[in-house]
C-alpha cells in the first residue's frame, strides 16, 4: 500500500513540467550524481572509460524530456551525434540510446523520423548502434511503425519490449530475429493494456526472454533482479544457448558489485550511463521503481 503509494507519488512527480525545467538549472541535485555521469560529454566519457576498465560496455544515454519544439529536437539530435562521434574519437566500447519524443516524436512525426536519419548514418559510418528506448503506451505502436521503417534501411537499431503489457509476446512474434532490450517496463500504464502485479509482470517477463532467446534472437536482459538474472544463465545454459546471443544490462550506479560479477563470469554485461542536464524526470522514475532509492535523494539533500 505504502509502495504503491510512493510508487505513484514519484511517477507524478517525474512528470511535473515546472519541476522538469527548474531542475535543468539546479545542477545534479538530490543525490542524481550518484546514477547520473555529470552534464557533459566529456564527464560521460570518461565514466564509460572507467567502466570500460572493469570489464563492463555501456549504452548512453543524452537525458531528455518534453520536448515541444522544432529547436530543442534539433538540439538533441546534435549532442546524440556529437555522443557517436566523441564515442569513436575516444574509442571506447559504448552504443547510444535514445528516446524519439526527444527527437521531436510529439511535435512531427516525419521530423523525428528524418533526426533519426541522421543519426543512424554517423552510427552507420563509426560501426555503432542505436537503441531506442520504450516510453509510455501512448508512443508504444509509433514506436515500432518507425523502428520498421528504419530498419528497411539499417541494421544498427533496435528498440525494447515491456514485458508489462500484455501485447508484449504476441508482438514479440513479429520481432523475431532482431535485437531487443527486454525489460519489465517503468511507466504507469492502465489495466486495460498491462499487467499490474509483480508477480504476473515477472512472470511474463521470464516467458518473453526465453521466447525472443529460443528465437534465436539477441536478447538485452536489462533488469536489476537477480532471480530473473540467474534463472536466464540456467536456462541458456540447459539450451546450449552461447553467450554470444544475449547480454545482462543495468542502469549506472546501480548494483555495482552485482554487475562486475556478472562480467567476471564471461558474460556481456552493459551499463546504461545516463548524462545531461534534464536528469530531474529519469531520477524521479529510478525513485518510483524503488523506494529504498529514496535514501540516494535524502543523502543528496543533506550533501553539497
Ligand atoms: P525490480 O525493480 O522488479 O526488482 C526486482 C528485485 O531485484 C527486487 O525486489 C530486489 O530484490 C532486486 N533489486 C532491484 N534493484 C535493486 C537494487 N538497486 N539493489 C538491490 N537489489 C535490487 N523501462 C522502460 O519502460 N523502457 C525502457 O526503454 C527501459 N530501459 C531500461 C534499460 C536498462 C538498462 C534497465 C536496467 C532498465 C530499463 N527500463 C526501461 C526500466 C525497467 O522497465 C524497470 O522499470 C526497472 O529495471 C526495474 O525493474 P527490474 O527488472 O530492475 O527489477
Amino acid at each position: 500500500m505504502v509502495e504503491k503509494f510512493s510508487k505513484n507519488f514519484f511517477l507524478y512527480l517525474s512528470k511535473n513540467k515546472v519541476l522538469n525545467k527548474g531542475a535543468k538549472k539546479w545542477g545534479l541535485k538530490l543525490g542524481a550524481a550518484q546514477v547520473v555521469a555529470g552534464v557533459s560529454i566529456d564527464s560521460v566519457m570518461k565514466t564509460v572509460k572507467h567502466l570500460n576498465d572493469k570489464g563492463l560496455v555501456c549504452t548512453v544515454d543524452h537525458l531528455g524530456e518534453f520536448v515541444l519544439n522544432k529547436e530543442e529536437a534539433v538540439e538533441s539530435t546534435q549532442v546524440c551525434i556529437d555522443t557517436l562521434e566523441a564515442i569513436s574519437a575516444t574509442g571506447v566500447n559504448c552504443n547510444l540510446s535514445l528516446k524519439l519524443t526527444q527527437l521531436g516524436l510529439d511535435i512531427d512525426r516525419q521530423l523525428c523520423i528524418d533526426n533519426m536519419h541522421r543519426i543512424l548514418e554517423v552510427a552507420k559510418k563509426t560501426n555503432n548502434f542505436v537503441r531506442i528506448d520504450m516510453e509510455d503506451y501512448a508512443h508504444y505502436h509509433v514506436t515500432l511503425e518507425i523502428l520498421d521503417e528504419l530498419q528497411k534501411k539499417y541494421d544498427n537499431v533496435g528498440t525494447v519490449m515491456q514485458a508489462y503489457l500484455y501485447c508484449a509476446s504476441k508482438d514479440l512474434e513479429n520481432l523475431k530475429g532482431r535485437s531487443l532490450r527486454l525489460v519489465k517496463g517503468a511507466y504507469k500504464e492502465s489495466t486495460d493494456v498491462s499487467f499490474q502485479s509483480k508477480e504476473e509482470i515477472d512472470k511474463n517477463y521470464l516467458a518473453i526472454i526465453k521466447q525472443h532467446l529460443l528465437n534465436g534472437s539477441y536478447t538485452a536482459i536489462a533488469s536489476h533482479d537477480h532471480e530473473i538474472i540467474e534463472n536466464v544463465k540456467r536456462f541458456c545454459a540447459e539450451k546450449q544457448i552461447p553467450k554470444t546471443q544475449f547480454e545482462f544490462q543495468m542502469l549506472y550506479g546501480f548494483r555495482t558489485e552485482l554487475q562486475e560479477k556478472i562480467a567476471a563470469e564471461g558474460y556481456t554485461m552493459r551499463v546504461y550511463v545516463p548524462f545531461g542536464k534534464d536528469w530531474y524526470g529519469y531520477f524521479m522514475r529510478r525513485l518510483a521503481e524503488r523506494p529504498q532509492n529514496v535514501s540516494f535523494a535524502l543523502k543528496g539533500l543533506f550533501s553539497k
